[in-house]
Parts: structure tokens; C-alpha cells; sequence
């Protein structure tokens, strides 16, 4: 789709300063690997340059997979005498820099991490207060992106203005930097991110912490809702797509609900599972950051991370999905084209516990342009990549338990049968 994309850069450039940070980042949601679900703490130079040869072995940069994002623990406990964060030498002997320049070596862009806070989340100096100095010393050494966590922040959320303030602070000072780097708001949804992070940001996280369950509650990440007290962490991919479900409305070209990490290539999701997770993340256009054992990468987690027909779902023609509906054991979801073809996508998750044959209505494909229910469209089934033939008014399948169906349904009537397409999203995207 290069006309597609071209055509939203230029589009972008010409909106230039309605557009989120305003750094011209993130115009597709950001893809690449974060050490934190591997590695947590126990990171190097080792780890992290490995990581990344890894992900270039693989080709993974060829399918858009650019980012190489540094987590927490990469600094020692005490600031300089001039105040600036130092790197750990034992960690990372020949520096920052050096690293950063061996990723770029390698065509890809590095990222780091901090926190709007006191302390970090491990307990490492927090940028709260010293904003200026750290984005500094980041551009010093090139980073790209900055992953933004917000652990200690000495009371300052509670409303979103104190959190706005507080968020702003990073994003004046990396742009006052003048290198552009990538802003990712990890505020776990506190205080209503998608509400005033897209000016100030590209990304903001929207639930508390993921974890590699399917679906299960959990204390440690008590809300079942979007709007939520105590984020936590431990939240299931069912909590976080359930939360995710009605935000989608916010997101636009550069700025991006973000779902966390992909657990995909982690163990204790089944393989119906992992699709179903990688999906709805691309269908909503959240970041795609991998957070697998990369240098370990299996067959069938690369099978499921290289599917270019759902990656383009996240970086093509395609505009940010939404849920149709919600039954006790199933979702539809719907994911119109943006480029006028009139095309939709439709995903059917069946969450329960057994394998099951569902009929997908058009009347719940199309909810709002009621003359394109009734015309024909050749179905593909994007996971098995088989075209299914010519549908009309509605789709059977069989999902699997905890699994997804994800149908690209084209236009197959004479182009000048096509009903007008409506354009009723206010992105950027659609216009
Ligand atoms: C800084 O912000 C201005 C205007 O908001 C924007 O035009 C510029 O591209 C930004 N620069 C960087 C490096 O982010
Ligand atoms: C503190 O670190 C900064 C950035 O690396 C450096 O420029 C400065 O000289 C250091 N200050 C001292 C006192 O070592």
C-alpha cells in the first residue's frame, strides 16, 4: 500500500501541527521488541545488541519491526554531581552511545526508558524534576524513542490536568532537543490518557500491565473497565481488549491507545490464543512490541508475528477497529478501509470454551452505511490465506476455542454499483 502511505505522510505534513506531538512520529503504530518481559532487570549490552542481530536474522525489520526499546534497570542508583542519570558500566562497559550506534548500525532505531517519577519502577533515579537534563542526555546519545512509565510520582495524578502537566514536561523537553523522538505515555490508562495525551504524545498506554493469561481475573489488576482506580498490573488479554473496546475513537495518525506488549512467542498461551491477541492489537492499531525471548524465536511465533496480511492491518489502508458487539462468549469486531474501497475486515473471537460455528450478519459488519449490506464481497480468511468465494448478507465459520476469525471481505459487484462511502470518523486518516 505505498500510495496509501505516501498519501498519509503527505497528509500529515500538511497538518503538521494538529497532529499529535508533533514531531512527526508514529504515523503507523510503532513496531519492535522491549527487553522487559525476557529480560526485566537483567539487561546488558550483551542482551540487547543480541536481541537486535536477532531480529535482523530473522527479517523482522522487513515486516516493519524497527524498534529496539531499552526497560528499566539500565542506570546506576545515583545521579552525577552535575545532576545527570548515569549508565551502569558493568552493564554496558563501552556506553550508551556505543550501543545506540551499533543498533543504528544495524538500520534500526533504539529506544530507552524512564519514569515520570521519583524513582523509577525498579527503584533507579525517575525524571520527575530533571526533564531537561535527561531528554538532553538522551539525544546525546541518540535515542529515538522514549518509553515514559510512571511509578513514583509523588501524588501528582488523580485528575487528568496533573497528569497532563506532569507528561507535558517530557514532551517540551525532547522536542526542545530538536531530535525527534518517539513519545510513549506508560501511564496504564490513570486518569484518562486517550483524553489529553494524543496533543503531547504518540502512544499512551490504556490498562494496567499484561500478562501471558488468556482470560482471568485477577486482584492485581482489579478494573473490568476503562475508567479505573488501581490499573495494576497481571491483566489478562480479554481485561485489556474488553478495556480497549470503546477507545479506539481516540486514536489517530501519530497518536495511539497502546495495549502493551505482545506476549506472543511467551508460554502458557496456546497458539489460537496468541493469534487472537496479535489481531485485535494490530486491528486497533496499538504499538506491535514484541517482548518474546527473541534469540529463541520458535517457528510458530514467527509464523504468527511475519502474517503480513493482519500486520497490515495495523500499518495499512485500514482505520482503528471496533467491537459490534459482545456476547457471553463471543465479539465481532469490524475494521472499515480508509482508502474509500469500501472493503471491511471482521474478526469473530471466540472466547469460551469450546469450538464453535458462528453466523456473521451483515446488518453487524455495516452498522451505519445500510446500502453496502447488501452487496456481495469475496471473503479471505486471513490466518489461513484462502479466499472463501463471493458472500452476501452474512458469513458462517467455525472458530476455534479461544481463537479468532479474521475475514477481509473486498467489494465484488461492478465498481459502479458501489455505494458512495461515507466518511463520518473525524481522524486524520479518513479525511
Ligand atoms: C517540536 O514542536 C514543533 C511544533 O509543535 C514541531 O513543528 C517540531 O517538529 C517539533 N520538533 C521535534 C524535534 O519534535
Ligand atoms: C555528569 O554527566 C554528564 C552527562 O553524561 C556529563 O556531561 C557531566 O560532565 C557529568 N558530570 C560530572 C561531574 O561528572
Amino acid at each position: 500500500m505505498p500510495q496509501v502511505s505516501s498519501f498519509i505522510v503527505a497528509l500529515a505534513t500538511l497538518l503538521g501541527h494538529s497532529l499529535a506531538s508533533d514531531n512527526g512520529l508514529a504515523l503507523k503504530p510503532q513496531m519492535g521488541w522491549n527487553t522487559w518481559n525476557t529480560f526485566a532487570c537483567d539487561i546488558n549490552e550483551d542482551t540487547i545488541l543480541g536481541a537486535a542481530k536477532a531480529l535482523k536474522d530473522l527479517g523482522l525489520d522487513g515486516y516493519g519491526y524497527n524498534y529496539i526499546v531499552m526497560d528499566d534497570c539500565w542506570s546506576l542508583h545515583e545521579r552525577n554531581a552535575t545532576g545527570y542519570l548515569q549508565y551502569d558500566p558493568v552493564k554496558f562497559p563501552k556506553g550508551i552511545k556505543h550501543m545506540a550506534d551499533e543498533i543504528h548500525a544495524l538500520g534500526l532505531k533504539f529506544g530507552m526508558y524512564s519514569s515520570a517519577g521519583k524513582y523509577t519502577c525498579g527503584r533507579y533515579p525517575g525524571s520527575l524534576g530533571f526533564e531537561e537534563k535527561d531528554a538532553d542526555l538522551f539525544a546525546e546519545w541518540e535515542v529515538d524513542y522514549l518509553k515514559y512509565d510512571n511509578c513514583h510520582n509523588e501524588g501528582q495524578s488523580g485528575t487528568p490536568l496533573i497528569s497532563y502537566n506532569r507528561y507535558e514536561v517530557m514532551s517540551k523537553a525532547l522536542n526542545n532537543t530538536g531530535r525527534p523522538i518517539l513519545y510513549s505515555i506508560c501511564n496504564w490508562g490513570e486518569d484518562s490518557p486517550w483524553d489529553w495525551a494524543p496533543t503531547i504524545a504518540n502512544s499512551w498506554r490504556m490498562s494496567g500491565d499484561i500478562v501471558n493469561v488468556f482470560d482471568r481475573y485477577d486482584d492485581r489488576c482489579p478494573c473490568e473497565d476503562y475508567i479505573c482506580r488501581l490499573p495494576g498490573h497481571h491483566c489478562s488479554i480479554m481485561n485489556i481488549i474488553n478495556k480497549a473496546a470503546p477507545l479506539g475513537q481516540k486514536a489517530h495518525t501519530g497518536a495511539w491507545n497502546d495495549l502493551d506488549m505482545l506476549e506472543v512467542g511467551n508460554d502458557n498461551l496456546d497458539y489460537e490464543e496468541q493469534k487472537l491477541h496479535f489481531s485485535i492489537w494490530a486491528m486497533v492499531k496499538s504499538p506491535l512490541i514484541m517482548g518474546h525471548d527473541i534469540m529463541h524465536t520458535s517457528e510458530q511465533t514467527l509464523r504468527i508475528l511475519t502474517n503480513r496480511d493482519i500486520i497490515g492491518l495495523s500499518q495499512g489502508k485500514w482505520g482503528v477497529a471496533y467491537r459490534s458487539y459482545k456476547k457471553e462468549h463471543s465479539q465481532l469486531w469490524v475494521q472499515d478501509s480508509t482508502d474509500g474501497s469500501g472493503d471491511m475486515t471482521v474478526a469473530l473471537i471466540n472466547n469460551g470454551d469450546k469450538d464453535n460455528d458462528f453466523t456473521i450478519y451483515f446488518e453487524d459488519v455495516f452498522l451505519d452505511e445500510w446500502d453496502r449490506r447488501k452487496k456481495k464481497y469475496m471473503l479471505t480468511d486471513l490466518w489461513r490465506s484462502v479466499h472463501l468465494g463471493t458472500v452476501k448478507n452474512k458469513i458462517s465459520v467455525t472458530v476455534k476455542r479461544h481463537g479468532i476469525f479474521v475475514g477481509m471481505l473486498e467489494f465484488a459487484e461492478d465498481p459502479n454499483e458501489k455505494p458512495k462511502i461515507k466518511k463520518y470518523h473525524a481522524d486524520s486518516d479518513e479525511l
